[in-house]
């Protein structure tokens, strides 16, 4: 039964990876019901396992990112499970990257998946959610950066260009986001270099380090932290 304490969320690309994690530590605090997005929830089998634990708190709807249809349509179904409640946290994490193609060879194609995917995609979602958003408690919306998205730390090379171009203009929308809803708390965020299908098994941080510690920067954020690209760890990082 939800109390005053309840926070609600809705977290997307939850099927594996961080997105999963996320979901599995949301899920792990009483006070938390969580929306939990995918393609095909009725083969996310890990999922659904962490649905049968979860005394009623996690709602698994089907949603792709890159469909404006299949956002449209979650709405009303979100709408049913928070019922009286608002959406406290809205977590933009679906996210797709398909190689290390460059600058010289990148195809149309594949850097238009990515601005569906990476930049369209959470900027609908948003969209479509927000009078969900204006009814919660927190409005906070959170994007998924990357590193590879920032010029400031000097690390950019020629790989990756259609997903770090697309990650760059993610960031740009969250200033777009803030600069449109000063009430409202939009951050990007860089979950570091994670061990997941996209990060590689050569990665840095296990998810459950990164997910922890993204989930206390997002539970402390206020109002001036909006707009802010910050790390994992709750550093900024240089746009
Ligand atoms: N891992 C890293 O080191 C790293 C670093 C920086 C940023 N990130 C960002 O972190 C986020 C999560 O990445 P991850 O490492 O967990 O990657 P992942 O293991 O590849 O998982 C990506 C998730 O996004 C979902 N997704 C992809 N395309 C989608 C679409 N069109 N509609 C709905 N869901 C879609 C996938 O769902 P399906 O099962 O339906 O494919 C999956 O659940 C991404 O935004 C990524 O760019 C990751």
């Amino acid at each position: 039964m939800a109390s005053s304490n309840t926070h609600t969320w809705m977290v997307t690309g939850t099927s594996r990876g961080i997105g999963f994690e996320m979901t599995r530590q949301l899920i792990a605090d009483p006070s938390n019901i969580v929306v939990a997005t995918c393609r095909n929830p009725d083969s996310a089998n890990a999922l659904r396992a962490l649905q049968a634990d979860a005394n009623g708190r996690l709602h698994l709807v089907a949603l792709d990112v890159t469909d404006e249809a299949s956002i449209r349509s979650s709405f009303n179904k979100v709408e049913r499970i928070l019922g009286d409640h608002g959406l406290d946290y809205l977590y933009n994490n679906a996210g797709a990257n398909e190689g290390s193609d460059t600058a010289f060879t990148m195809t149309a194609a594949v850097a238009t998946r990515m601005f569906q995917a990476n930049v369209l995609g959470p900027a609908l979602v948003a969209q479509t959610f927000l009078p969900l958003l204006e009814k919660g408690k927190r409005k906070v919306v959170v994007n998924m950066s990357s590193a590879l998205a920032s010029l400031g730390l000097g690390t950019v090379g020629p790989m990756y260009a259609s997903y770090g171009i697309s990650k760059t203009a993610l960031n740009m929308l969250t200033h777009k986001q803030k600069s449109e809803k000063p009430d409202m708390i939009f951050i990007g965020m860089d979950p570091g270099w994670v061990k997941t299908a996209m990060g590689g098994d050569d990665a840095m941080l296990e998810p459950e380090i990164s997910v922890s510690n993204i989930l206390k920067v997002v539970t402390n954020l206020t109002n001036k932290d909006s707009g802010k690209f910050l790390r994992y760890t709750g550093e900024e990082v240089p746009w």
